[in-house]
């Protein structure tokens, strides 16, 4: 099958949107080490310019869903428990907790990314969207899934309504395999593919008219 860019998914490269995801993963975790941390109420700079080391407990600041929220966490926690844990925002579910099924998927800068193996430490400064940003209006990505019958047992379903509109900003008006693409991140057991690809082209469909 074709793949994508992974910074630009509507064009085709070598490297699917998994890759991507896994890629923004590690980039995060490095950034953790290499960073300015600037967050850091308890750090240790190594002698010389090497990486600052965040230890104990790190007051954060993240911006979720337009809003500027605080917490204080590990400096190994993911993005994904930050969210559940301290911030309540549980559009992100937990199932494989292992950058594999994608029902965590957040928007971070844009990109789809999995929050379960995303450092929370990392994502200072950046923009961080999940389902509760998304609306349930007619023209919503989550009324297309609706619609469409694109869910059963619904673990699947927020990461992959987060990846639908993730990828429809990228890519307004795509064709079914450019939406089998960019939902190629993401995993359903209960195998409601045809729906969802369904409500993605749905939704494309409803925000033409916007
Ligand atoms: S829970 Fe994050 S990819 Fe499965
Ligand atoms: S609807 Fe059950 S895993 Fe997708």
């Amino acid at each position: 099958m074709a793949e994508h860019d992974p910074q630009h998914q509507g064009r085709l490269t070598g490297h699917s949107r998994r890759d991507f995801l896994r890629g923004s993963s590690l980039a995060a975790a490095t950034a953790v080490l290499t960073g300015p941390a600037q967050a850091a109420r308890d750090e240790t700079t190594l002698a010389g310019s090497g990486p600052t080391v965040l230890s104990g407990q790190v007051k954060i600041t993240l911006k979720v869903n337009g809003e500027s929220r605080q917490c204080t966490v590990e400096p190994r926690s993911t993005l994904l428990d930050t969210l559940r844990n301290r911030l309540d925002v549980t559009g992100p579910k937990r199932v494989c907790d292992r950058a594999s099924c994608g029902a965590c998927t957040t928007i971070i800068d844009g990109d789809p990314v999995y929050s379960c193996t995303t450092l929370a430490v990392s994502c200072q400064g950046k923009t961080i969207e999940t389902p509760e940003s998304f609306g349930s209006g007619e023209k919503s990505v989550p009324h297309a899934f609706h619609q469409n019958d694109a869910l059963m047992c619904g673990y699947c379903t927020p990461g992959f309504v987060t990846a639908c509109e993730a990828l429809l900003r990228e890519n307004p008006d795509p064709t079914l395999e450019e939406v089998k693409r960019g939902l190629d991140g993401n995993i359903c057991r209960c195998g409601t593919y045809i729906g969802v690809f369904r409500a993605a082209l749905a939704a494309a469909t409803a925000k033409k008219g916007d």
